[in-house]
């Protein structure tokens, strides 16, 4: 079932879970998302960043659309972290149903101005629009991030989100992109995201949502986080699989000897974190 962000948030947010949203960049990621969310009958939000689609080529979009039009588990493909109109529409084009416009490090303004634009543009054919307000920290990921995390004022947001008429707000509330190094902690700060969501009636999204202690980000989730974005924590350890087994083999060259480590490695993350965020069963409530 292919849905938009918007009706599957709204399920998440009547029912204390959220939904973790994977950004992928190969098949095997993507078949070993969907095995795994069908086995734990959970919504799934995959994502996939322009410098990601750039990689995979258009035509990789078909493959992830006929996944999820032919699930059996709500599935919402989003644009993550789109920075630039041509990034949306492209989005637009290839299928997805939901984008993020991320003008965060613009004005607050001109971030007003472009991410009205998207959403004109968007909820014209149905697709939901996520935008950001502060700017979360960057562990040297290609994701994006400020050096010092600048966190989200909650006036701004509520004026954000009535102004623009967005779907979701990604926050900063202490997290940052990619692994922390040895002895960065990240701390979320949970009276902050209160605050926010106390002025806002929309759902929340985490971004850098690797590495978090688990129980802050259980706690997010009953403060309004609707939505967590992962990467790092799949990518890691699905390419050490990769890098392992052929270091230990050093001959091997079919594929399905391969990747089959790999592959399960990233579903002990995929299921890890969706016990994490509540999703497993939630399936069952989309009919
Ligand atoms: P991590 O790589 O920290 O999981 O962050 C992913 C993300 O926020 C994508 O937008």
């Amino acid at each position: 079932m292919l849905y938009n962000m918007k009706d599957l948030l709204k399920v998440a947010n009547d029912n204390q879970f959220a939904v973790p949203a994977f950004n992928i960049c190969s098949f095997d990621m993507l078949k070993s998302i969907m095995e795994k969310a069908e086995y734990l009958d959970a919504p799934v939000i995959l994502e996939i960043h322009p410098d990601e689609i750039e990689y995979l080529g258009n035509h990789f979009v078909s493959v992830v659309r006929a996944y999820a039009l032919n699930s059996k588990v709500p599935v919402v493909i989003h644009l993550d972290h789109g920075g630039t109109l041509y990034d949306v529409t492209r989005a637009i084009r290839n299928g997805y149903t939901s984008v993020m416009i991320d003008a965060s490090t613009k004005s607050f303004e001109d971030n007003i101005a472009i991410t009205k634009k998207v959403v004109e543009m968007a909820h014209n054919v149905g697709v939901s629009v996520e935008a950001e307000l502060g700017t979360i920290g960057n562990n040297g990921s290609s994701e994006g991030g400020a050096d010092e995390i600048i966190y989200t004022d909650p006036d701004q947001a509520e004026y954000f989100v009535n102004e623009t008429n967005i779907d979701t707000l990604a926050v900063a509330i202490g997290t940052s992109h990619g692994l922390y190094p040895k002895g960065k902690q990240p701390k979320l700060n949970i009276e902050l995201l209160k605050e926010i969501n106390s002025r806002l009636s929309i759902p929340i999204v985490l971004h850098g949502g690797s590495g978090n202690p688990d129980e802050e980000v259980r706690e997010s989730v009953q403060h309004g986080v609707g939505k967590v974005n992962l990467s790092s924590d799949l990518k890691s350890v699905f390419f050490e699989g990769i890098r392992k087994t052929l270091i230990e083999n050093k001959n091997m060259y079919e594929p399905n000897e391969i990747y089959p480590i790999a592959n399960a490695r990233l579903k002990e993350v995929v299921d890890y974190k969706m016990n994490l965020l509540n999703t497993v069963g939630k399936a069952k409530l989309y009919n």
